[in-house]
């Protein structure tokens, strides 16, 4: 049972930017992210659902053909998202509603998956419980997300310094979630997580999260 009243707020300056800094910037983004995308997201049913996918960043990782069930609430992605989709032979259903509350019913997907949106969403715990809910016992959720460096103090700092303009400039976006720890605690069967360090001059976006975690049989 949903109880978020949780919407996204549109917002068509930045929503355009980020479209466009997304477009140009992905295959940089993707490039420090590769072998824990490869590694996460191999192995994908033939129908899947993708949390925030933005103008479609991980479509390069599934076989043409693949349906793809989009959750993404920002109108400014939604063009991209297409063009995308057609590239590389992918059938798009976009549902234009946030992660908290999924207009799917329960149970009704095998595989969730997301990148770099844990870290955009307002209510990470709520998406996690709708993760779960539309799961199918022993169904799957792969993620690569970018989280706090709680253990590198320099980094840790300069996340600290950034935030507002950062949350301001990327929709919401923090850089200061322990997201590791949220997604160990959201109830999943296992969770096989892996936390590492990408070197790329955004410092911020410096400390990782990758994994899968799986649903109760
Ligand atoms: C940093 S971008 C990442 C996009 C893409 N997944 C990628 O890896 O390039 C964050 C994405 O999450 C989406 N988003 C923000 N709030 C959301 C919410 N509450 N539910 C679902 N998606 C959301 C944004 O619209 C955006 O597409």
């Amino acid at each position: 049972m949903t109880t978020t009243t949780c919407t996204f707020q549109a917002n068509p300056v930045r929503g355009r930017f980020n479209a466009a800094f997304f477009t140009v910037m992905g295959g940089y983004l993707d490039w420090l992210m590769r072998s824990r995308k490869r590694r996460v997201f191999a192995d994908l049913p033939d129908e899947i659902v993708e949390l925030g996918p933005g103008v479609g960043a991980n479509f390069r990782y599934l076989r043409p053909g693949t349906r793809v069930i989009a959750v993404e609430p920002n109108p400014a992605m939604h063009a991209g998202l297409r063009t995308r989709a057609a590239r590389h032979g992918i059938t798009l259903e976009l549902h234009d509603v946030v992660g908290e509350r999924i207009d799917l019913p329960d149970a009704s997907t095998d595989m969730v998956v997301s990148s770099l949106v844990l870290c955009s969403v307002r209510e990470p715990a709520q998406v996690l419980a709708e993760v779960q809910r539309v799961l199918r016992p022993g169904g799957r959720y792969a993620f690569v997300e970018h989280v706090t460096a709680k253990d590198r103090p320099v980094l840790r700092r300069i996340q600290r310094l950034v935030r507002r303009p950062w949350a301001w400039t990327f929709e919401g976006c923090s850089c200061e979630r322990d997201l590791a720890q949220l997604i160990a605690g959201a109830g999943f069967a296992s969770v096989d997580l892996e936390e590492y360090r990408i070197h790329s001059p955004i410092l911020p976006f410096n400390t990782h999260v990758a994994g899968i975690a799986t649903k109760a049989a």
